[in-house]
């Protein structure tokens, strides 16, 4: 094992991950957070949000005495050989572009400390050209001039699988501009290389274009099948058939085609409507006008949700009792930004449905951003007496329940399959009204 030592700087999702199976690999590891509380919870071995197999494995590595958490620059400075960049670039509040606040704090607070040679490696999704800027923020701030590099290594991590997705990546991407730059990321990542991960060796522009590029790819994918999905709506087809239907051809998959309440979380969304804002800016915006209507066709789905349950009331969502299964964007996450789930709950209360929303997870963080919701502690809070049941995350808990148990606890047996993810015949068998995205 080599005996470069890493910091990561951002303990989010992508960070705390990235530190944590770093020293899995094997390195000394300084990760680093302006929030002392993050950072304190962290070096106790405690993770702050919910990701399946890092919680036991940052207390195995704080426990190996590898890996540790300052919120100091200097030490971060001090410390490390690789520096990687793992905070977020969220939505501009009322724009499309990224918001590169903490990127550009982080480069402030780290490079007037850097005075030994080291590589810095951004992992955060960026507008392309950002790289460009920070290299020369860097040569002008730090002290040890030139030898401080920059690099790109684009993440491609998945909630809920973060720790698979970092130890066993599907590629790896760098953007480097000297072959030294790229020696250091084989080091770094000599383990998955080994084990047959491919590498792309690039410039700069394209590896900060390859990361948006992947998620507008995705996002296209699930607004298609949505899209087919609206077709098959008018049309009286099956969506989930005809995604299994086209997914057998090997060019088109099966994955990411399953078409329901559509994509949410803290990248998908703002990194469509990012992308766009920058190409604009770049005079290329015409290459780019399709994710509009990507964007346009996933929040449709949404408002659909909420048409399909105002159907099964009758009519009348003032006063109806509304069960809501799942609140963070997807299974497996507490992460609620941007949730296609509590976007449908908040509608249906705005017009007068009593909302209760049970999370395996994210019931506290949905309670910090739409307060107002009633949140319960188990299905059966949330169903009970329910005038319809909403499926909106696909947790594996609301995908194993017994139809004929949670018949008996509601007011109507009525349910909206928000992700066409339960078993339609065995809750149609329990004497269910079961409605769903796409499907008659
Ligand atoms: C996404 C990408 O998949 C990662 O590769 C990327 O690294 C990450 O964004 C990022 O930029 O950091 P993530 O946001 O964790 O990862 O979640 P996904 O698994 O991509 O799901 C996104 C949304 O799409 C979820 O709301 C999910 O429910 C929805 N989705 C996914 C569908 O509606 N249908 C599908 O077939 C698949």
């Amino acid at each position: 094992m080599s005996d470069l030592r890493i910091t990561v700087l951002g303990t989010g999702y992508l960070g705390a991950t990235h530190a944590v199976c770093m020293s899995a690999l094997g390195f000394e590891v300084l990760g680093m957070d302006v929030d002392k509380a993050k950072v304190d919870a962290l070096n106790a071995g405690e993770l702050p949000f919910y990701e399946p197999g890092l919680d036991t494995l940052l207390a195995e590595q704080i426990a190996t005495g590898r890996l540790s958490f300052t919120t100091s620059y200097e030490e971060v400075a001090a410390f490390g050989d690789v520096h990687f960049i793992g905070v977020g670039t969220p939505q501009k509040p009322g724009e499309n572009a990224a918001d590169m606040r903490f990127v550009d704090a982080v480069v402030d607070g780290l490079a007037p400390h850097l005075e030994r040679p080291c590589l810095i490696a951004g992992k955060s999704t960026v507008p392309v050209g950002t790289a460009e800027r920070l290299a020369e923020r860097i040569a002008e701030l730090a002290p040890v001039g030139a030898a401080a590099e920059l690099c790109w290594n684009p993440e491609f991590l998945r909630e809920g699988f973060a720790v698979e997705d970092t130890l066993h990546p599907d590629r790896l991407v760098f953007g480097v501009r000297s072959e030294h730059a790229e020696q250091v990321l084989r080091t770094v990542y000599a383990t998955p290389i080994s084990e047959g991960t491919p590498v792309v060796v690039t410039d700069f522009a394209t590896a900060q274009l390859v990361k948006v590029a992947a998620n507008s790819f995705l996002a296209t994918k699930i607004s298609f099948i949505n899209a087919m999905a609206e077709v098959c709506e008018a049309a009286g087809g099956d969506v989930v058939t005809l995604a299994d239907a086209i997914g057998y051809d090997a060019r088109i998959g099966r994955r990411f085609l399953n078409a329901g309440l559509g994509f949410g979380g803290g990248c998908l969304p703002k990194d469509i409507r990012a992308f766009m804002a920058r190409a604009g800016e770049l005079g290329a915006d015409q290459a780019l006008t399709f994710l509009n209507e990507v964007d346009a066709i996933n929040m449709r789905r949404r408002s659909r949700t909420v048409d399909l349950a105002r159907e099964l009331l009758g009519g009348h969502v003032l006063g109806a009792r509304v069960g809501v299964l799942g609140a963070a964007f997807k299974p497996d996450s507490d992460d609620i930004r941007d949730s296609p789930a509590l976007a449908v709950a908040a509608s249906l209360q705005l017009q007068g449905a009593r909302v209760a929303v049970y999370d395996p997870q994210a019931n506290a963080n949905a309670a910090r951003v739409f307060p107002t919701l009633r949140y319960v502690g188990s299905v059966v809070e949330a169903v009970a007496d329910a005038d319809v049941v909403l499926h909106l995350t696909e947790w594996r808990e609301f995908r194993d329940l017994d139809p004929a148990a949670v018949a008996s606890m509601v007011h109507q047996r009525n349910i909206v399959d928000g992700r066409n993810a339960l078993d339609v015949e065995a809750w149609r068998a329990a004497g269910w009204t079961y409605r769903s995205l796409g499907r008659p």
